[in-house]
């Protein structure tokens, strides 16, 4: 058994393992109760490691069936077997020589879902980032790389696919109805890389011809009967493997690559080398049951986990420290190809929304932590958006302080000089270094600095002089663990624009340093006077949201619109909306707390019409300057002392003035933006729909009845459009007869397909108010919940934790009270779903006293449980004391 010994891991401890692995060949015989492995080390002793120094291999719930040395068993005097490690004594100074370890799994008994565990009949493997210890004991660290061949034993009929990871050696009857297949993998990986899977699969096959000539088969292995819903994943395949030759000069480098779809699953997918196996809600979509979204998902993640091949796999990381190695640039990737794939700007747009929905909060709250950590005590719980997507922001800083081409050159550089090993952040940016010959000695502080920056602008204009003279100042928050920070590099895209929607092109800029279009700012306080300026001009500051920064810049609202008209950069425009929007929704949230009237400025709701009815603007970017900031973005920006009652009523207030200033024009996007034919899932038509399903949003609240809600409902010929429809009535006429009858339709409609039923408990899981909890309870004793399986958990438990305020947030503490049952109930099944699930808690220290009281307290009812898992306690313990 495992107990969490409360260890605390140090970046600063970390040493080379005293033993070589050469080698390793696994046998497994498959078994749902009792499946056997057999793992044949060959070993030999590091140079310059003692003599005398023991093998001491890792290990987790195992049972050890055997021990050879050489083929002969162990003396038992010569090793020590304890709960997380094997110790092997006396082994020789120079020489390889081997190990055996034997041991038997149970894989119908894994509900952690790390190790080898059992999924709709399919055996399956994951084993990151600590999961190969489940199935063997072993050097289970990222720096120790090794080849691979697996030998898989199984039951003919049950399982007729045998597979690994690297290309296929053979296969044959092995007698009693058996048979068995062997796969080499030539490229040396750490074990968190392996995989296997076994069982009764449908397959959707393709190939791809690299650009080296070299022909690569492709193969989707999904459930029997849904090979057809894999066939958007297979086009997203071929397009990331196309898109990384040509914009990152990388090719695939094995005969074979594939992907198994499994319903069970703790994350979104992962990268083993060759087999990457997928939550199947990122690969199974077709038009009846995936939305837009759903799409763009899959495109996403298939991208993500295909390009991990060469920034995660080829160069892996040295320790846990250095997961944004592999996370943050992969992020990066996937991001800059779905910007190709898709409208650019809406592509950044949406990456801003979530970084400030997900990431923001967490480093304002007590989980914050840098980008590239210095002491964990799970590993699990720093698979977070700081590591992912502010990981992504600082890759994209670097391309934007060196520009494309210095960039490429520094990428290059990194494949070149890493290739096979397993590497460091500072290994990472030293190649940037060595291409650009910049130094990035204090940009690298954006690794090592939690919390968001504060950059407060101000700026005034001399009409006598032709000045404009821009101060910058910089703050970072303190964060758990970092009470003082040093300033940050900080690199702003800027525009200076004027009346007439042109830029102003200054003579001369003193007291800052500027390449091209980027301000650096690099002090604590800085101040830039631009000369030459005939003009007040209008500044358009952090385009494209070049930093990831909170920025205070007290802009008019006439500037504001100015920007949102008519600047170039159409991130600019909508962060513009967005910037006017945000001080009425705080303004109103705090007139609702208090019972004031609360009024609504014009401007806001002309400018965000003005987008909205712009036809030479593409749709979906229209459907995103609709989307007012969210209750979050409005909680965050209040910053403390949050009642996401008011918020919510201040929101709404603004939201029915819009829909009321706008009813002809929302009526009008609404009806000549149909999209006509089948369905398709191109970005375009993709576009038309969010924009109608905004406008459709906007009128329901305009009309205060759900008629043309239903009406759509009706109507709709495919997911995105119908769950749109759904969701406007079940969020606003929760107890509207058409509404019991929509979801009743939803439900008995799609039934049998589980990724659907998921969107139907996540739809009413987010109907806010007070009713929610009542609402949960009595969705979880439906026969469509299983608590089994983390899709279900997190779409019913998670989407009202994480995307409900009024209603998780209840004044009574209610939803605090029933989390904390959820999350004992979810642990001793499944720690990292109920460790992942607790972290909606994160910013419970910014809400009103009441509600952070009763937070505390459902907090602390968690942390007095005695058998609570390291991740639960992990979490719990930082969010109490950090
Ligand atoms: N490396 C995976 C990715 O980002 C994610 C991952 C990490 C994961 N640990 C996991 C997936 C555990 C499933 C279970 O692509
Ligand atoms: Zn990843």
């Amino acid at each position: 058994m495992r107990t969490d010994s409360g260890r605390i891991m140090h970046l600063a401890d970390y040493r080379r393992t005293d033993f070589v692995l050469e080698r390793v060949d696994l046998t497994f015989e498959l078994d749902p109760t009792a499946t056997k492995c057999t793992s044949r080390m060959l070993l030999h002793r590091r140079e310059g490691s003692p003599a005398d120094a023991p093998l001491v291999l890792d290990g987790d719930e195992l049972k050890m069936t055997g021990l050879l040395y050489d083929g002969m068993p162990m003396e038992a005097e010569r090793y020590t077997e304890e709960d997380d490690q094997l110790t092997i004594r006396d082994l020789p100074e120079s020489g390889s020589f081997e190990i055996t370890v034997d041991t038997e799994i149970n894989p119908e008994a894994n509900t952690k879902l790390m190790g080898l565990y059992r999924t709709g009949g399919v055996y399956c493997t994951q084993c990151e980032a600590e999961g190969f210890r489940r199935i063997t004991y072993f050097y289970d660290r990222p720096d120790v790389l090794c080849v691979y061949t697996v030998n898989i034993i199984a039951d003919k009929e049950s399982c007729p696919l045998l597979l690994s990871n690297g290309n296929f050696l053979g296969g044959a009857g092995y007698g009693e109805g058996k048979h068995f297949a062997a796969w080499f993998d030539p490229h040396p990986k750490p074990s968190y890389l392996f995989a296997l899977v076994a069982g009764d699969l449908g397959v959707v096959e393709d190939t791809f011809t690299t650009m080296s000539g070299r022909e690569v088969a492709l193969k989707i292995y999904v459930e029997h009967g849904k090979e057809p819903r894999a066939t958007y994943a297979m086009d997203a395949l071929k397009r990331s493997m196309k898109w990384d030759e040509e914009v990152f000069g990388r090719e695939y480098d094995l005969d074979i690559f594939m992907i198994v779809a499994v319903s069970d699953f703790n994350m979104g997918a992962m990268e083993n080398k060759g087999l990457n196996v997928f939550n199947d809600k990122y690969v199974l979509a077709d038009p009846e049951t995936a939305t837009d979204a759903d799409y763009a998902n899959i495109e996403a993640i298939i991208a993500h986990e295909y390009f991990h091949n060469w920034t995660g796999n080829r160069i892996t990381c040295r320790d846990w420290f250095q997961l944004c190695l592999k996370e943050g640039l992969t992020v990066y990737r996937d991001h800059e190809f779905s910007a190709d794939q898709r409208s650019r700007a809406v592509k950044r747009v949406a990456e801003v929304r979530h970084l400030k929905s997900e990431q923001f909060p967490e480093d304002a709250g007590p989980l914050a932590h840098p980008v590239r950590p210095t002491k964990y005590r799970e590993i699990n719980n720093f698979y977070t958006t700081t590591v992912y997507e502010k990981g992504s922001e600082v890759t994209r800083m670097i391309a934007t302080l060196l520009g494309r081409d210095l960039f490429k050159k520094g990428m290059d550089l990194y494949f070149d000089r890493h290739d096979g090993e397993a590497a460091t952040v500072e290994d990472f940016v030293k190649c940037f270094e060595d291409a650009s010959d910049r130094d990035l000695g204090q940009f690298s502080l954006w690794y090592h600095q939690a919390g968001t920056p504060l950059v407060t602008a101000s700026a005034a204009y001399d009409q006598a002089k032709g000045t404009f003279t821009l101060s910058l100042e910089q703050m970072i928050p303190p964060t758990p663990g970092q009470t003082a920070k040093e300033p940050m590099h900080i690199p702003l895209r800027f525009g200076l624009l004027l009346a007439d929607g042109s830029e102003a092109v200054p003579t001369a800029v003193e007291g800052i340093e500027i390449t091209e279009d980027v301000l650096h700012l690099t002090e604590r306080k800085q101040t830039a006077v631009f000369s030459g300026i005939a003009s007040r001009p209008v500044l358009s500051l952090n385009r494209g949201f070049s930093a990831p920064i909170n920025l205070h810049f007290k802009q008019s609202p006439a500037d504001l619109a100015h920007i949102a008209r008519h600047d170039r950069d159409l991130f600019a425009r909508w962060q513009a909306v967005g910037d006017l929007a945000l001080p009425h929704l705080v303004e109103a949230a705090r007139k609702a707390r208090v019972g004031e009237d609360i009024t609504v400025d014009p401007l806001l709701g002309e400018t965000l019409l003005l987008l909205a009815a712009d036809e030479s603007l593409e749709a979906a970017f229209r459907a995103q300057a609709l989307n007012l900031p969210s209750e979050a973005d409005v909680a965050r920006e209040l910053g403390s002392n949050n009642d996401p009652d008011a918020i919510r009523k201040g929101r709404e207030t603004i939201t029915q003035a819009i829909a009321r200033q706008g009813a002809a024009i929302f009526a009008k996007l609404f009806d000549r933006h149909r999209v006509e034919g089948g369905f398709t899932p191109d970005a375009t038509s993709a576009g038309r729909r969010a924009l109608r399903n905004a406008a459709l949003s906007y009128l329901a609240a305009a009309e205060g009845n759900p008629q043309r809600a239903a009406a759509s409902f009706a109507h709709a010929d495919n997911m995105t459009d119908l769950s749109a429809a759904l969701t406007v009535l079940a969020h606003r006429f929760p107890d509207a007869p058409e509404t019991a009858a929509a979801l009743e339709t939803f439900r008995t409609r799609f039934a049998d397909n589980a990724l659907v039923i998921d969107k139907w408990f996540s739809i009413q899981a987010t109907i806010p108010g007070e009713g929610a909890l009542q609402r949960i309870q009595t969705l979880m004793e439906s026969p469509l919940f299983n608590a089994a399986n983390p899709n279900r958990v997190r779409s019913l438990v998670g989407t009202f934790a994480f995307s409900n305020p009024t209603g998780f947030n209840r004044a009574d503490g209610a939803g605090y009270r029933f989390l904390a049952d959820q999350i004992l109930a979810i642990d001793p099944r499944n720690p990292q779903l109920a460790a992942r699930i607790l972290t909606s808690m994160r910013s419970w220290r910014a809400l009103e006293e009441l509600r952070a009281d009763h937070a505390r307290n459902a907090l602390r009812s968690i942390s007095s449980n005695d058998k609570l898992s390291p991740d639960v306690s992990d979490i719990v313990e930082r969010m109490l004391n950090g």
